[in-house]
């Protein structure tokens, strides 16, 4: 999905998070965005993701002007297209690890389910309960979600920072694989062994993009 952001900005309480900031994401890029802790990443990641609301100026997606969707049109392009990996975001504590990789909306096989689960590090760990694992388990666990929806873009809020060298390395392999079949990546993150392998950054600490590649 090709993602733009024009001119837009945040205020929270009258605070400006940021202002005036464009750019534009395309298909198949893997993006981050950085800056100091507190200059607005995750803020920014809410607004692309239609979480938040902005202050100012208009978000088009596929070049449709989304800045004014109503609840049911957010709700249909989350359902449809979006997924979200963020640490304390969306696991269903009391459902079990499986459940919440699949949401039973599928008619799943446990194989298949296993079978993502072995790609993110959690082999065998279907059955116990979402609320058992650790913070960079549950890290994984949103990736696996993001790989079992297919989804068109992918919204992760520093999807490395809870984890070791191995883990570190197999999410990023997942996530550029994602890339590479098709997907927007988007990701909020301060981790420079990230950043480096993304096609471009968006640096809110100087209101700039960088284009990393090509
Ligand atoms: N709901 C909120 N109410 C008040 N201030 C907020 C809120 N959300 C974010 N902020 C402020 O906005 C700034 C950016 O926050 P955030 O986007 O979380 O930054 P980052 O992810 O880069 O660390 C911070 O100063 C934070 O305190
Ligand atoms: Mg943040």
């Amino acid at each position: 999905m090709e993602i733009k952001a024009k001119n837009i900005g945040v205020a929270i309480k009258g605070k400006t998070i940021f202002n005036n900031v464009s750019f534009e994401i395309k298909s198949n890029e893997m993006v981050a965005i950085t800056g100091a802790s507190g200059s607005g990443k995750t803020t920014l990641l809410n607004c692309l993701g239609l979480i938040q609301t902005i202050s100012s100026g208009n978000i088009l997606i596929n070049d449709k002007n989304v800045t004014k969707w109503n609840d049911k049109q957010k709700t249909k392009f989350w359902h449809e297209h979006a997924t979200f990996i963020y640490q304390d975001y969306g696991i269903i504590e009391d459902e079990t690890v499986s459940y919440n990789v699949t949401f039973n909306k599928r008619q799943s096989r446990d194989k298949d389910v296993n079978e993502i689960l072995k790609n993110v590090g959690l082999d065998g760990r279907g059955k116990e309960l979402a609320s058992v694992l650790s913070g960079g388990e549950k890290q994984r666990l949103g990736v696996a979600r993001s790989i079992f929806k297919n989804a068109n873009v992918i919204y992760a809020d520093e999807p490395t920072a809870s984890l070791d060298a191995k883990n570190r390395q197999l999410v990023i392999d997942l996530l550029k694989r994602r890339v590479q079949s098709g997907a927007t990546v988007i990701l909020a993150t301060h981790d420079e062994r990230l950043v480096k392998e993304c096609d471009k950054i968006i640096d809110l600490s100087k209101f700039e993009t960088i284009l990393n590649k090509g």
